[in-house]
């Protein structure tokens, strides 16, 4: 399976694909990692496991959508299957998004449907809630809303912060985001107007 990552920092989820694959465990092959962010970590990831690499910048285009179609040219013309979204921190254009319905997921770092969008750590943590978590989930045109496909949930303490939940998640996402590619590579994971998992709706 031809898998493209678009990241706009660090890249530690691209870092675990990377590292999925290298070990045997995740049967793709890494076509492109794009960003936004000419600094991005992920691009610098990508060059070390010789992965071609594409930075736009959006100051070089007049407006949003013409961003995201040049972006998503490239990625499609790479011969990308599944787009993965992975720190991408842009909300991109419906008309691009829909061209790319059951083809793109994003991991997102709540229990969705709770808290889409930004700062979520400390949204459960102001929310007094007892368990935090990271969804994968197909890419629609509604941020953070397209179909849950998979979640990995942790346990919030009394002494948790933003920081110590950030970091014990990330470690859950590295294992969660590879799961859920690798199901997706090994066809049981599909597409067919709604994610179906082994044939069965994932509800
Ligand atoms: C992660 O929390 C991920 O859930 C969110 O972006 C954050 C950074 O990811 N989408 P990465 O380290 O750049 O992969």
């Amino acid at each position: 399976l031809k898998v493209a990552v678009l990241a706009s920092g660090r890249g530690s989820n691209l870092a675990a694909l990377v590292a999925a694959r290298d070990a045997g465990a995740l049967p793709v092959e890494m076509v492109l990692v794009g960003s936004d962010k000419a600094s991005a970590g992920a691009l610098r990831l990508a060059e070390a496991a010789h992965i071609p690499t594409l930075a736009l910048n959006p100051k070089d285009y007049p407006d949003r959508p013409s961003f995201d179609r040049a972006l998503f040219a490239h990625v499609a013309a790479s011969g990308t299957e599944l787009l993965v979204l992975a720190g991408f921190m842009r909300v991109i254009d419906a008309a691009v998004v829909a061209q790319w319905e059951g083809r793109a997921i994003n991991i997102h770092p709540s229990l969705l449907p709770k808290y889409p969008g930004l700062h979520t750590h400390r949204r459960c943590l102001e929310a007094g809630d007892t368990e935090h978590g990271a969804s994968v989930h197909y890419v629609t045109a509604e941020l953070d809303g397209g179909p849950v496909v998979a979640q990995a949930r942790i346990p919030v303490g009394p002494g948790d912060t933003e920081a110590s939940l950030a970091e014990r998640l990330l470690a859950e996402e590295h294992r969660l985001l590879p799961a859920v590619v690798g199901a997706i590579a090994r066809g049981r994971l599909r597409w067919n107007g709604e994610a179906m998992f082994d044939g069965r709706p994932v509800t």
